[in-house]
């Protein structure tokens, strides 16, 4: 799945040493779909060719704005006319200053303030130089001059330093990218996500779980960020990378059991939505052993359960209707092996929820692919096959005209 598809991005490079990651940033640019026109500063060609850039992105890169290549000698028009954005990585502190006063002195800066598109910038330089107050200064008027700053990041340097003033990864920022280009259908909302199987002890090394991978949850959870909500993603055990994580918009909280799992619930902060994606286990073990449970000369071991208390009936039957609304709007899922639809929709009345989502087909397990159906109070909904990711976002759009 391409989430760039089509769209035209001027990729600038400034002078740092990150500029080494550009190449692999215009890759994954493209890989999602984006064609890539690289524009880079005098002091960037220093750490990375134009040569590489271009045969990289199949485009002639562009580095002064006395280049003759462009027939009108306009380069500075003819560019930023038919980007969708400019996105700079890196962006230097001296960059950044003078973007901030609107200085144009060579093609890159004229570029900019002659665009008509929006400008993201990726921030990369020693902490200090981060630091500095003119920087702050710059970051601030850049910022109320509605220009998108990504990052930058902690963590080690190129110079020897630990700190603030990383470039993000060129895996964060394309993704920072993709999400500036979604629709806001959720700005200021706060959504309540649980993903992933439960894991219920029976010994220390032994115990109960299922196939859930995660994958469908940890979607939602990026397509609601990518939306502009405030996520917290309360996750059973699995090996899926939190999304948007750079942003400092998405709580991540890690539980084992169902009981966990509905303690991290209850604890969480009012919510706008909540999505109960999880593959919550319908029991615990009653009587869990401290010490692992030895085979040699023992009877067969009974397991006795106890029920786990039921996460997305509580959070449903503490919404409170507010103009005619239930806040949190509770959205359920539900995996059936027959008659989907008649099942799904038993189970969103019993929970007393607005929505539930049937997953169709036994084979979502773990793959990158699934069809859902949604089911709401007024009918049904068909979301044929396609990427969990895309599918999350017509989830979070369907939901979005539903507050
Ligand atoms: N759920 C929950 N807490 C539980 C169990 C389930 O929040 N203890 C949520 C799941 O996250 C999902 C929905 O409830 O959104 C699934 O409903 P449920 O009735 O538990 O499904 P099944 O266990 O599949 O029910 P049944 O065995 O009756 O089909």
């Amino acid at each position: 799945m391409q989430s760039l598809l089509n769209k035209k991005i001027v990729l600038g490079i400034s002078g740092g040493i990150a500029a080494y990651k550009s190449a692999e940033l215009a890759r994954l640019l493209m890989q999602e779909g984006a064609s890539v026109q690289v524009v880079m500063t005098e002091a960037a060609a220093q750490f990375i060719t134009p040569v590489t850039m271009q045969a990289l992105t199949g485009n002639p890169v562009y580095t002064n704005q006395w280049d003759a290549r462009i027939s009108n000698n306009m380069a500075h028009i003819e560019l930023s006319r038919t980007a969708d954005a400019i996105l700079i990585a890196p962006a230097s502190a001296d960059l950044m200053a003078k973007l901030s006063l609107g200085l144009a002195d060579d093609l890159l800066t004229t570029l900019c303030l002659a665009r008509d598109c929006p400008l993201l910038l990726a921030p990369a330089m020693n902490l200090q130089m981060w630091q500095h107050p003119a920087t702050v200064r710059s970051a601030e008027r850049l910022r109320s001059d509605r220009v998108e700053l990504l990052g930058p990041a902690s963590g080690a340097q190129a110079c020897g330093e630990v700190g603030m003033g990383r470039m993000l990864e060129p895996a964060e920022i394309t993704e920072q990218l993709i999400a500036f280009f979604q629709k806001k259908v959720l700005e200021g909302k706060r959504v309540l996500i649980t993903a992933g199987p439960t894991f219920e002890a029976i010994d220390p090394v032994r115990g109960i779980t299922n196939r859930s991978s995660g994958k469908m949850g940890f979607a939602i959870a990026r397509a609601a960020l990518e939306a502009g909500a405030q996520v917290h993603l309360i996750a059973g055990p699995c090996e899926l990378n939190t999304p948007l994580l750079a942003t400092g918009k998405i709580q991540r909280t890690d539980v084992v059991s169902a009981k966990d799992m509905y303690e991290a619930v209850m604890a969480s902060p009012n919510c706008d939505l909540f999505f109960g994606v999880a593959a919550v286990a319908d029991w615990a073990i009653a009587n869990p052993s401290k010490e692992k449970m030895k085979r040699q000369g023992k009877a067969i071991p009974e397991i006795q359960f106890a029920p786990n208390p039921d996460i997305l009936l509580t959070m449903a039957q503490s919404a409170k209707k507010t103009k005619g609304k239930p806040n949190p709007y509770c959205v359920g899922f539900a995996a059936e092996s027959t008659k989907l639809e008649e099942h799904a929709d038993d189970k969103r009345k019993r929970k007393g929820i607005p929505l539930i989502v049937g997953n169709i087909g036994p084979d979502t397990f773990g793959s990158d692919l699934n069809q859902l159906l949604l089911i709401h109070e007024r009918g049904s909904k068909k979301l044929a096959k396609a990427p969990k990711l895309q599918l999350a976002r017509q989830l979070i759009q369907f939901v979005a005209t539903q507050l």
